[in-house]
């Protein structure tokens, strides 16, 4: 019998990247996916723990889990419980210790091992379901073992990883890069994925084909720190760097017709890097660059490594090899030592520049981290009151983004359909879903489409051109700075 998988992502989007490697690792097991975690066999939590309460909102869910295994247990089956992603890294034994109805522990390095962990759950698991069927009370029960594995092994898991099997569709994600040696004095990241690691251009680019051959026609190249990319040139020793990589896929990956790339640092945006945004019609006009505050004496006590000026200077060089370039980022409020007139360096900041789209967060003092260890933390109040005062701008130049779009026509890359009949639900290259009127058959495809209208985030228009070219034209300038001033 077929048994049921209920993965739950949190987190960022190599959680979701790892979580469809998971269900990939346990497919051979003969595990497939369900949506109702009260139907499983395995429940899989792959936790975040970038900011306060993630670790408490794991164990909230653990309790209700609970409450399913026992139903199910009742009804004579069992569910393996298993925590993985950064709070299991950071928080394992934790873990295991809090909530004993968790079998299995696992960091983000270690899920090629997963076979090995299931197998030793289900062994006690059925050892269990033993006893009980021959009359062992419920207290004399052989206890479930806690696997815990948060190693960082020396072998890589993409090199132990089957080939993908779950289909992602028609946009996917691929992890070329993981691990930060950044160490920004805020975050977690380096310590829950480790030391930086790069895959071999020859993995990434066979991986690329095989998400072309089951669908996909954009992909988004991921990595804690995707442009601090060093990996394994195809021939020879030499070390290729992320501009490399993308104009090798472009080339060598036939019917691919759109790339993006996540999360970048502004410290390793090199001109090679630069350069491709220019040469590659396939990269699309959009990056995510964050920059957390727009005051230099934040940025150097977030040991963010670079002043505010080298910020403007690579928006600047963006914007002049591709000048339909649109940018997100992300920023935090009420990091420790933060003052009003700190403040107000980011909404000028934000106000020069111009972003499309972007994510605020208040500083989370997070266990372990330099930051944390800080006096002069900000009141929570002061967080708040920052946080809407910038969310109030953010959103501002979002909805200004979106309504310059009103009457321009946007190449659109249909990936399902939409809520009415006969409509089809696609993303112009700024990631704006698109609905329009058009066939089944379009989905995969590109198409130009004029936008017709706007409703909350998304855009409405009509397709002129279902036979569009496969890769997107910049619209010269249209969506510059200084058109939008
Ligand atoms: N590698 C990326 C970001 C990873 S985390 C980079 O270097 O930019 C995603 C975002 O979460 C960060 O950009 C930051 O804005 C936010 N973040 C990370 N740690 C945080 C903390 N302790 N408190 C608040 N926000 C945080
Ligand atoms: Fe975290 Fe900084 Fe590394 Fe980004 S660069 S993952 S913010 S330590
Ligand atoms: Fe969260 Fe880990 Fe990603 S902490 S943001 S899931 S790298």
């Amino acid at each position: 019998m077929a048994k049921k998988l209920f993965i739950k992502t949190y987190g960022c989007q190599m959680n979701v990247y790892d979580s469809a490697r998971m269900a990939d690792v346990l497919a051979p097991l003969g595990y497939g996916p369900t949506d109702d975690p009260a139907k499983a066999d395995m429940v899989i939590l792959n936790t975040c723990h970038i900011r306060e309460k993630a670790a408490e909102k794991v164990f909230s869910e653990l309790g209700r889990l609970k409450i399913d295994r026992d139903q199910r247990q009742a009804e004579g089956n069992d569910m393996i419980i298993a925590v993985a992603g950064c709070v299991a890294q950071a928080e394992g034994a934790e873990i295991l210790r809090r909530a004993p109805q968790v079998d299995i522990v696992l960091g983000p390095q270690t899920y090629h091992r997963l076979p090995e962990m299931v197998a030793r759950a289900t062994r006690a698991s059925a050892a269990r379901r033993a006893a009980k069927a021959a009359g062992v009370s419920r207290k004399q029960l052989p206890p479930r073992p806690g696997v815990l594995d948060t190693d960082f092994p020396v072998e890589s898991k993409f090199d132990h990883l089957p080939e993908a099997t779950v289909p992602q569709g028609v946009t996917a994600f691929l992890a070329i890069q993981e691990g930060c040696d950044k160490f920004c004095t805020f975050c977690v990241v380096p310590y829950t994925r480790g030391a930086e690691f790069s895959r071999p251009v020859v993995q990434i680019a066979a991986e690329a084909r095989r998400l072309v051959d089951q669908g996909a026609r954009e992909i988004t190249l991921l990595g804690q720190n995707v442009n601090a990319y060093h990996g394994a040139a195809p021939r020879g020793d030499a070390e290729w760097g992320l501009g490399d990589l993308i104009r090798y896929l472009a080339e060598t990956v036939d019917g691919l017709a759109r790339i993006r790339y996540t999360t970048s640092h502004p410290r390793d945006m090199e001109d090679d890097l630069i350069a491709a945004h220019a040469e590659v019609p396939q990269l699309m006009p959009f990056l995510h660059l964050p920059v957390q505050s727009g005051s230099d004496r934040i940025l150097e006590a977030m040991n963010r490594q670079h002043k505010v000026e080298r910020f403007r200077e690579i928006v600047a060089k963006l914007r002049a090899a591709r000048p339909d370039l649109a940018l997100s980022s992300d920023f935090i409020v009420g990091f420790p030592g933060e003052s009003e007139a700190d403040f107000l360096a980011t909404m000028a900041l934000v106000e020069e520049i111009g972003f499309a789209q972007s994510f605020s967060f208040k500083y989370s003092m997070r266990p372990g981290t330099p930051a944390a260890a800080l006096e002069n933390q900000v009141p929570e109040a002061v967080k708040d009151e920052r946080l809407q005062r910038l969310q109030a701008l953010l959103n501002r130049q979002l909805a200004d983004f979106n309504r310059q779009m009103v009457g321009t026509i946007l190449p659109v890359l249909f990936e399902k359909r939409g809520r009415y009949a006969g409509q089809l639900v696609g993303k112009s290259p700024y990631l704006q879903p698109v609905h329009a009127m058009a066939p089944d058959a379009m989905i995969g495809r590109i198409a130009m489409v004029r936008i017709d209208g706007l409703s909350h985030f998304s855009l409405a228009g009509t397709v002129t051109d279902e036979t569009a070219a496969a890769v997107s034209v910049p619209a010269a300038g249209v969506f510059s700075r200084e058109a939008r001033a």
